[in-house]
């Protein structure tokens, strides 16, 4: 048994923050910003939470392919802004959107959450274990951001993509292939300090801005290029793929040059490369679905399109897969 994305949506909520507004109150410049990281502007939320991110999508999306709320017998999140602690934000999203035959959890792997968690949907697929599974890669990194920090602010943008994984109609396509990988050393580069059982949430914590995000961006600069390029070069070779064989890689959006790095470690030009991070930041697991989805909905996907997802986050963890478009129509 072999599965697939067979709908896909996204939402991303409407309030636009150019780099301008940044620029009204931090020492950076829209300048700055683009050359850097090629983000021009992102989204955040004003109210609610991730689950309000993802049940937008996912009603969009259960609309389109004509599901009832009894279709749906799993329900991943990934994410490290959930609602709560727990419960799970997947437990929320089953409520909100009245899924009475479902179970589910959280997948927490930061910029990786949507690849590792799209790997644990195909495999509850491919087992039979799972019939349709409603897999959301969803953050509002509004919620952990350093507003006060200019080497982070800039960088983060709220937003969710969700898509139903389900068997394949066709075994040739679909989600063929992955290569994933986790490695705790980098723990300390990019992380949230406090909140957890290491350094539960007191006054000292939030006086020293533990609650925000830290990250070492050097670090996680130079670790994300070779990982991510290595295992997407990898991922090629064991499925002996060539650059032309390619018609699109979509990489995690955190950075444009980091992209860039990936894009040209496989040889693959960057007009085949998914890039919308100059419109709505780094959203981390929600990226990848919502490039998916953008790129579904304008008309750029085709049926037997082999595709290569890439990724890089904290942990570190990142990955690489491979598949073949197929909407099961
Ligand atoms: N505006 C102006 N100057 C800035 C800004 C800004 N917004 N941010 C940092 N600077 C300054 C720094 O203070 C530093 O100044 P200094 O030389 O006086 O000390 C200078 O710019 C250079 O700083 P660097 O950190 O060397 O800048 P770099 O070119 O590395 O870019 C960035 C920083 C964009 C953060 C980059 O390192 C990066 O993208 N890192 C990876 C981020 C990432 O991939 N995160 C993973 C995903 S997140 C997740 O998993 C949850």
């Amino acid at each position: 048994m072999s599965a697939t994305i067979s709908c896909i949506s996204h939402y991303l909520p409407p309030d636009v923050y150019t780099n301008a507004f940044f620029e009204s109150y931090l020492e950076t410049s829209h300048e700055w910003i683009m050359a850097r990281t090629g983000i021009a502007e992102r989204r955040f939320s004003k109210n609610g939470a991730t689950s309000d991110l993802i049940v937008p999508a996912a009603r969009e999306m259960m609309k389109k392919k004509g599901l009832a709320t009894e279709d749906i017998d799993c329900v991943l999140v990934a994410t490290v802004t959930p609602d709560y602690m727990f419960p799970s934000t997947s437990a929320m999203v089953q409520h909100k959107l009245g899924l009475t035959k479902a179970w589910g959890y959280d997948i927490s792997a930061a910029c990786s959450g949507f690849l590792f968690a799209l790997i644990t949907a195909v495999k509850l697929v491919e087992s039979g274990a799972s019939k349709r599974v409603l897999l959301c890669g969803a953050d509002k990194m509004s919620s952990i951001v350093n507003f006060r920090d200019r080497a982070q602010a800039v960088l983060f943008g709220d937003g969710s993509g969700v898509c139903l994984i389900e068997q394949s109609k066709n075994p040739e396509l679909g989600f063929i292939d992955f290569l994933a990988q986790i490695d705790g050393a980098g723990g300390p580069s990019l992380k949230q300090e406090a909140g957890g059982s290491v350094k539960p949430a007191s006054v000292e914590t939030i006086e020293n801005k533990e609650h925000y995000i830290y990250q070492d961006g050097q670090a996680v600069f130079k670790a994300a290029v070779k990982g991510m390029a290595d295992i997407s070069a990898e991922i090629m070779e064991k499925n002996n793929l060539k650059s032309d064989d390619i018609a699109w890689l979509v990489p995690h959006q955190a950075n444009l040059r980091i992209i860039a790095a990936t894009a040209n470690r496989m040889g693959i030009g960057m007009e085949k490369v998914m890039v919308n991070i100059e419109k709505y930041g780094n959203t981390t697991a929600g990226t990848i679905p919502i490039c998916l989805s953008e790129w579904h909905q304008n008309g750029k996907l085709n049926t037997g399109d082999r595709i290569i997802l890439a990724t890089f986050g904290a942990g570190f963890t990142w990955g690489a897969s491979y598949l073949r478009w197929y909407l099961n129509d």
